[in-house]
């Protein structure tokens, strides 16, 4: 039989295989690249990895189960930039293991969150989001404010993040504690909060 088109059609195997080589190679050569690519892999100018005040935030936020209401990546569509600010890059998020990028939105996306409020706003509306946004439906997290950091433990964490590839300085792991003594969960949450997305500002 002529090698055609109608002969790849009829032999639904011969087809299904095909199908698969083809849009393997494409998917191939659109990942692929991006492990190497630079603008995905590299930190964007002025980001480092979090200080241990925010990192502690970071892991309070995770620890809290924020992201299941609010996402982290502004996508590159006009209603989005209009609302959020400029949308998020990949340089951005090197240093978040891991990422808090997501999808579900019951709250606003926090990725430019940083410096849109004061701090005594995020006060009042983690101890009751009410209290600032009558119809808000998020809980309240009064406990925050009353819990002391842990001052020890922020140094294995950030020994673990340092082995990972984290460029932390020995100086910097050593004064953590220091940075964290007498500071409560919400102030530690806080100036996570307030530095989100601010290197990237909104081009409005
Ligand atoms: C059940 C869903 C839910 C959870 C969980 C939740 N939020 Fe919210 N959040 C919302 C909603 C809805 C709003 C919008 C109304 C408001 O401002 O309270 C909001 C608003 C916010 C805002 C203001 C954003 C803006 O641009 O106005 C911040 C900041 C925030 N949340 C932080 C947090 C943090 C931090 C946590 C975890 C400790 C958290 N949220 C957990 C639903 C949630």
């Amino acid at each position: 039989m002529k090698f055609s088109h109608e002969w790849i059609e009829k032999n639904p195997w011969l087809l299904i295989g095909l199908v698969v080589l083809v849009v393997s190679i494409g998917g191939l050569a659109e990942i692929v690249p991006l492990f190497f690519q630079k603008s995905t892999t590299e930190p964007i100018a002025g980001l480092t990895p979090y200080p241990a005040l925010r990192l502690a935030g970071r892991d309070i936020y995770i620890r809290e189960g924020c992201y299941n209401c609010h996402s982290q990546m502004i996508r590159p569509l006009r209603a989005e930039t209009e609302r959020y600010g400029h949308y998020s890059v990949a340089g951005e998020s090197v240093y978040d293991r891991p990422f808090q990028w997501g999808s579900k939105r019951t709250g606003p996306d926090l990725a430019r969150v940083g410096g849109r409020y004061s701090d005594e706003w995020h006060r009042a509306h983690l101890h009751n989001p009410r209290d600032m946004v009558p119809e808000s439906n998020m809980p309240a997290y009064p406990w925050l404010e009353q819990t002391r950091l842990d001052r020890y433990d922020i140094v294995s964490r950030m020994r673990a993040l340092q082995r990972l590839g984290d460029p932390y300085t020995e100086e910097e792991i050593k004064q953590a504690p220091a940075a964290l003594a007498g500071k409560t969960e919400q102030d530690a949450l806080i100036a996570y909060l307030q530095e989100l997305g601010v290197l990237i500002k909104a081009e409005r």
